[in-house]
């Protein structure tokens, strides 16, 4: 451990803090590229669709990962009662990521591109991302030291570490002209990494969130069950082989959409257990009702299940044909990185700054407006979806243009319920932050 340690190093919650920040400016192009989608051609010279949309993407990914990582840097030193192995390596992680991240957000800005779907900034950019990574990777295990009888959050942080710097590097091999060779290959790798990847920060996510259940309860022992354990190895069975249905429309073996699928429906274990603890759930909501992080908590738990039944619904070959490339996949990735990853982060946010008693007015306005729109949102989504695959699917179907024409409605309800949303979360940011904004309250969301 390094001498520099000897203090609570602050850098966990620049993470955070910066994460919050990109949230924000996040929502901010959200908004401007839902614009876009009611009214075609806004603001197309200054800051088209291909801009906004990258600019929106980058950043609220960048907020899931720079929070997950501050949460894990908080709580692996509360849980192992040690400072991190190294501060050094937190600082160089965090500016490492911080000039990489402020550098990609200049070149979508300057339409500088090179790169593809989702990491769309030019592919050098990913070099430091890859070298912070492994920077926490060195951090986490000599900070952690043994793994015999550890907890199963732990193991979720590891695995989550792992396998994003296994499918972030992955997800480049297309940068080597042997993977660009075969497009069929290529574009399964592309497919397969993303979907893995996904996976990986949700190991992350949900093990920070774990951690917050057990510490609320008091009750450890929930972390050591038999039960938890075999929900992990679930999950991570899933991040390994699930991402099929990314792929059922690529020419490749059935053996790959098969085995896939197979895996796919093995979540509805994970679906069963939400049905089962329905009840238990909802008591402990009362019990815990006036813990801010508690109640996000909650309202995660009913994303995960709305967003499950979409998931499965999805994996599906005979739907997925129907599904694909229409609005009910962006629903998909916007339900979940909303519904239960933001939900989940706010809820760790508010531990890790300590705003935890009572409620005030302004957060839990802000947590009905942010659920209620989203459900809004979310729906306005799969419905226009259904109506793009109709016409995808349809014998005659009329021009692209009258179709999104026809889409314009729920168009409108996407856009509303987009500003509503983020307002939403806007009100549970101040609500959080209002210490470190030094405004005066007695009381807490
Ligand atoms: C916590 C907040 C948000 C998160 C985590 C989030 C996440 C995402 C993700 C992951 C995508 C990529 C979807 C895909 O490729 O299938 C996306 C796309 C998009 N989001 Fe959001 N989003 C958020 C808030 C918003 C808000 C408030 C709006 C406002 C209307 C918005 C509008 C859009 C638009 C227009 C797209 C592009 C969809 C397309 O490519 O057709 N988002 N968002």
């Amino acid at each position: 451990m390094d001498s520099s340690t000897s203090k609570q190093s602050v850098y966990p919650v620049y993470f955070i803090r910066f994460g919050i920040i990109l949230l924000a400016l996040g929502m901010l192009f959200g908004i401007l590229g839902g614009l876009q989608y009611a009214v075609p051609g806004f603001l197309k010279e200054v800051l088209s669709f291909e801009r906004t949309r990258p600019l929106h993407v980058s950043s609220v990914l960048f907020w899931i990962i720079l929070t997950a990582t501050g949460a894990i840097f908080t709580y692996v030193q509360e849980h192992s009662q040690r400072r991190m192995y190294s501060t050094i390596l937190i600082k160089i992680q965090f500016y490492l990521l911080g000039i990489s991240i402020l550098l990609i957000m200049a070149c979508y800005l300057a339409g500088m591109f090179g790169g593809r779907e989702y990491w769309e900034y030019p592919p050098y950019l990913s070099v430091p991302i890859v070298l912070a990574w492994v920077l926490l990777l060195i951090n986490f295990i000599r900070t952690v030291d043994s793994f015999r009888n550890q907890p199963v959050y732990i193991w979720m942080w590891l695995t989550g570490i792992v396998f994003f710097l296994f499918t972030f590097t992955e997800s480049y091999l297309w940068v080597l002209p042997y993977f660009r060779k075969h497009i069929v290959h290529d574009m399964t790798i592309q497919w397969k990494s993303y979907g893995s990847m996904v996976g990986s920060w949700n190991q992350l996510v949900y093990g920070a969130a774990t951690y917050l259940m057990c510490k609320i309860s008091g009750n450890q022992s929930t972390a050591f069950s038999k039960k938890a354990f075999a929900l992990y190895f679930i999950g991570l069975f899933n991040l390994m082989f699930n991402w099929g249905h990314h792929i059922y429309t690529l020419p490749t073996h059935a053996y790959v959409r098969q085995i896939s699928y197979a895996v796919s429906m093995t979540e509805l274990l994970l679906l069963g257990r939400i049905i089962w603890e329905w009840k238990q759930s909802l008591s402990a909501v009362l019990k815990f009702r006036h813990i801010a992080s508690y109640r996000l908590l909650f309202a995660a738990d009913i994303w995960v299940f709305l967003n499950l039944i979409l998931a499965i619904g999805m994996s599906v070959p005979a739907i997925n044909v129907y599904t694909h490339g229409t609005h009910i996949t962006v629903a998909h990735a916007m339900g979940t990185t909303i519904g239960i990853n933001t939900m989940l982060l706010l809820a760790i946010v508010a531990d890790i700054l300590k705003h935890q008693q009572q409620g005030n007015s302004v957060g839990k306005t802000g947590f009905w407006l942010a659920n209620i729109s989203l459900l809004l949102f979310w729906v306005s989504l799969i419905v226009a979806g259904i109506w793009k695959a109709h016409w995808q699917m349809s014998a005659n179907p009329p021009a692209f243009g009258s179709m999104m024409q026809q889409l314009r409605p729920f168009f409108m309800v996407f856009l509303i319920s987009g500003i509503t949303l983020a307002a939403g979360i806007l009100l549970i940011l101040f609500s959080l932050l209002k210490k470190e904004l030094h405004v005066t309250s007695n009381q807490d969301f």
